[in-house]
């Protein structure tokens, strides 16, 4: 097995999982554990090669775990079946790092993490927005230079956020909880820009607009953009929340840039090529008052040239979902989605996913992408809207 260090759980299990990263937490080895599962884990500290993932596999293989940083296609996905596997889950809701057509040739049941890292990766927009518009990074590295000799008037004037409008793009799980910390927290005005109106959201934003009006405080707003460019043009501050697709690739490029407020703020906490970083790197370097707070990268790790040395942008990276709450909630449903394959269950078939992060979960694979397209049946029959539509609710989107 590769050059990489591995360590076994469970050696005594007949059937076998890989995972190719250490996950936190101990719930998720009990779940393998409990299906009879031997678990063989990686202790890299960079991605496995797709090379080193096959050689993984090996021979013989029930499972596998992966993560976002890792390729995992057709031929991955071949010498998955076999190897006599037919279940794999992403550690990570997202699955633009995954074939899913090819995985479902080949039959392989293919697992994401929606709705544990929502509110996680919400507060990390919001965090993004505040060091963004308040140059957060830049005022700590003023200070620990030794720079800081004075108060002064002037020093370090940043965006204040209260009454501003907030442009969600992409109003999934993720969306609406940053709109709600916008809103909510920072009593922004709401335009989102999402295909589906989201009325729940909506309604919420009217009642607490209502209760503001009660406390003699100016009230807030919420739109849903008919058209992106009416977002970017309106907005003080944009946040991205689509999933990578062809159609979201490079959806944010000169010409929408272009179109922002010179003194906006743009936030990323979806995946990099949702945004086309030299034009981002030109634009911030010709609006020094223009910022942006990315947290994902178009060729990640690595960062477009010019980006590092400016000072209107804050990066961080890629730690949206990194609290343990929701890592080690990813690491549950991972095993549930693999376990739940392996031992013949449904697919989970509801939008709240909290019953697998309770004891006992569910007997069911918590989100499994391509359930409809194998024919795996959905967890108590249901033959409503999910099974006719052959989208799974959980694992639509984030
Ligand atoms: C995801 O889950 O898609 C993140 O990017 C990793 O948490």
């Amino acid at each position: 097995m590769a050059s990489r260090a591995w360590i076994t759980h469970h050696p005594e299990g007949e059937r076998r999982v890989v995972v190719t990263q250490e996950l936190p937490g101990t719930r998720w080895l009990s779940i393998l554990r409990a299906a009879g599962c031997r678990v063989d884990v990686c202790r890299a500290d960079l991605p496995l090669t797709a090379e080193e993932i096959r050689a993984a596999i090996g021979n013989r293989c029930d499972g596998a775990i992966g993560q976002v940083a890792e390729s995992w296609g057709e031929p991955e996905f071949r010498a998955l079946r076999a190897a006599g596997g037919c279940a794999y889950s992403n550690y990570a809701v997202g699955y633009n790092n995954v074939d899913l057509a090819a995985a479902t040739r080949c039959g392989i049941a293919v697992g994401n993490t929606p709705g544990v890292l929502t509110e996680t990766t919400a507060e990390l927009a919001a965090a993004l927005a505040l060091a963004a518009a308040r140059r957060l990074p830049e005022g700590e590295r003023f200070l620990r230079a030794g720079n800081f000799r004075a108060w002064l008037p002037t020093l370090l004037l940043g965006t204040l956020l209260r009454g501003k409008t907030a442009g969600i793009v992409g109003a999934g799980r993720i969306g609406v909880a940053a709109a709600r910390i916008f809103v909510e927290g920072f009593r922004m005005n709401l335009l989102y820009f999402d295909p589906r109106p989201q009325p729940e959201l909506e309604a919420r934003v009217r009642a607490f607009a209502a209760f503001l009006r009660e406390q003699g405080e100016p009230a807030v707003t919420c739109r849903r953009a008919a058209r992106l460019e009416e977002l970017l043009a309106a907005s003080d501050l944009v946040s991205l929340h689509t999933p990578l697709t062809a159609e979201t690739r490079h959806l944010i490029d000169a010409r929408r840039l272009a179109a922002m407020k010179p003194e906006a703020i743009l936030v990323n906490t979806s995946r990099g090529p949702v945004i086309d970083e030299e034009a981002l790197a030109a634009h911030l370097r010709r609006h020094p008052g223009f910022r942006a707070g990315l947290d994902v990268y178009e060729r990640e790790p690595e960062v477009a040239a010019g980006l590092l040395e400016l000072e209107n942008v804050v990066l961080l990276p890629h730690i949206g979902s990194a609290t343990p709450e929701a890592r080690e909630g990813m690491a549950v449903l991972a095993a549930a989605n693999v376990a739940g394959r392996l031992l013949g269950h449904p697919a989970w078939n509801r939008p709240d996913i909290g019953p697998f992060l309770a004891d006992p979960p569910p007997a069911a694979s918590p989100s499994i992408l391509n359930a409809h397209e194998l024919g795996i049946p959905l967890f108590g029959g249901d033959g409503g809207e999910a099974a006719h539509s052959g989208l799974h609710p959980a694992a639509d989107r984030e």
